[in-house]
């Protein structure tokens, strides 16, 4: 009894002794069980992260531009070099591919895991997940191979996720060559700083980021799976682009050739505005700046040419080698805060929905994994090819424009 009053009351979380006052034996022990599982120190480090200015600080960071190679400006010679070094690794069955699919898709307004949303492509209408089994399975008949596929998702969404691929027949993929894992999660805070109930008296949690990938595939036997089948590039890409092509031979064959760890797939930023992060140079070391975190006055900067200085977008479409992955599972990568909507039970039992973003959300960044390296490879792509992202409902990065792109990719197929 004692320990967790204490913790509450020198944690500045003492509101929830007035739910544990309330709640019945059942639901008592269930939330004294979660308070004593918090580690309120992190929760303190990540309260102070949420009243940093983050532009500000990237200020303070020597940002520079930073080179690529262009897929479609290279010689002939060179172009086909690297895609049968490429080809050679998918073909030895020295490759596999990561389905990032543990966000939740709020923007998008879609009721359950984003893989799960139809898009009504021609011919006939196809489920995200079911347009990524479709690639895959191109690829092993391409390569004579079979990929193994592993999907990572959330605690909130992996039940539904798994459900799913099992009513839809795992869309022809080899379930033997399938695999789910789970991220892990992180309390929300509300402006105040105090952990949230849900009105079945769960402290309120979400997913901790893409960047938290890396440790859940080391602590989820990920990385020994892999090693165990003998794979060395991994390819890890969002669940959100209709148009991601997951098995580039150039880009794998880039990142050879260069003798770099991570490559990563760009295109060029449609405008200053455009919501992708954008590649750069952070203090000498590869990295991505998120656009929530880019200073407008750097996202408006050209070069002679007129070009944007930081126009190469990050389109989710990363490479890595299995020894990168394990050197950054072991790293400790930062948290990013971000301002969510959170609807949670008051302390007097009635339900509070929010309308407008009243709590902070904790999240690494996978791209922040790339600044344990001196250098990673950069191949720009072209967004008719690589680049269809469904974000929200209308408007800009919507079914209607990845439709469009996807149906224009296909045509004639
Ligand atoms: C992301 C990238 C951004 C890039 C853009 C391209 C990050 C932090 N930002 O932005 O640089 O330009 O995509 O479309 O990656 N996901 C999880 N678990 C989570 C959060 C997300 O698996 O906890 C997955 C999503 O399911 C999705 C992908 O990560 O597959 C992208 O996540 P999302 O949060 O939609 O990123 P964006 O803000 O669009």
């Amino acid at each position: 009894m004692e320990n967790y009053v204490e913790l509450l009351k020198k944690n500045n979380q003492s509101h929830l002794l007035k739910y544990i006052e309330m709640a019945s034996e059942s639901d008592k022990k269930k939330l004294i069980g979660q308070v004593e599982k918090i580690d309120f120190e992190q929760i303190n480090e990540l309260y102070e992260i949420s009243k940093k200015d983050n532009k500000k600080i990237m200020k303070s960071y020597i940002i520079e531009h930073t080179k690529f190679t262009d897929k479609y400006k290279m010689p002939e010679d060179k172009f086909e070099e690297l895609n049968s070094l490429g080809e050679e690794i998918i073909r030895k069955g020295q490759y596999a591919v990561v389905t990032m699919a543990g966000g939740q898709g709020t923007r998008l307004g879609h009721n359950g895991p984003k893989g799960t949303f139809l898009l009504n492509v021609s011919p006939k209408p196809k489920y995200l997940f079911e347009i990524i089994a479709d690639g895959l399975n191109k690829a092993n008949k391409k390569y004579n191979t079979v990929l193994n596929w592993y999907i990572m998702t959330s605690v909130e969404n992996n039940e539904s996720t798994v459900n799913f691929f099992e009513e839809h027949n795992f869309f022809g993929y080899p379930k033997e060559n399938i695999m789910f894992f789970k991220q892990g999660s992180l309390p929300l805070l509300s402006e105040e700083g105090k952990l949230f109930v849900d009105e079945e008296f769960n402290i309120k949690f979400a997913a901790d980021g893409n960047g938290c990938i890396y440790k859940s595939m080391k602590n989820e036997g990920i990385l020994d799976d892999m090693k165990k089948k003998g794979i060395k590039w991994v390819f890890i890409g969002a669940v959100d682009n209709a148009l991601l092509n997951m098995s580039d031979t150039c880009l794998l064959g880039l990142a050879i050739s260069e003798n770099n760890e991570i490559a990563s797939k760009s295109v060029v930023k449609i405008n200053p505005q455009e919501k992708v992060g954008v590649f750069c140079k952070k203090n000498s070391a590869p990295a991505v700046i998120e656009y929530t975190e880019l200073p407008l006055g750097m996202a408006e900067e050209t070069d002679e040419e007129g070009e944007l200085l930081f126009g190469e977008s990050h389109i989710m479409c990363n490479l890595y080698s299995i020894g990168a992955l394990e050197k950054i599972s072991e790293q400790e990568l930062p948290y990013h805060s971000a301002n969510k909507k959170a609807s949670y039970m008051k302390e007097d039992g009635t339900i509070f929905k929010a309308e407008i973003p009243n709590a902070y959300k904790y999240e690494a960044f996978i791209f922040d994994g790339f600044n344990y390296f001196d250098n990673i490879s950069i191949l720009r792509g072209r967004r008719e090819e690589d680049f269809a992202p469904i974000k929200n409902a209308t408007e800009v990065d919507c079914p209607e424009t990845a439709i469009k792109l996807y149906n224009d990719f296909h045509k004639g197929e």
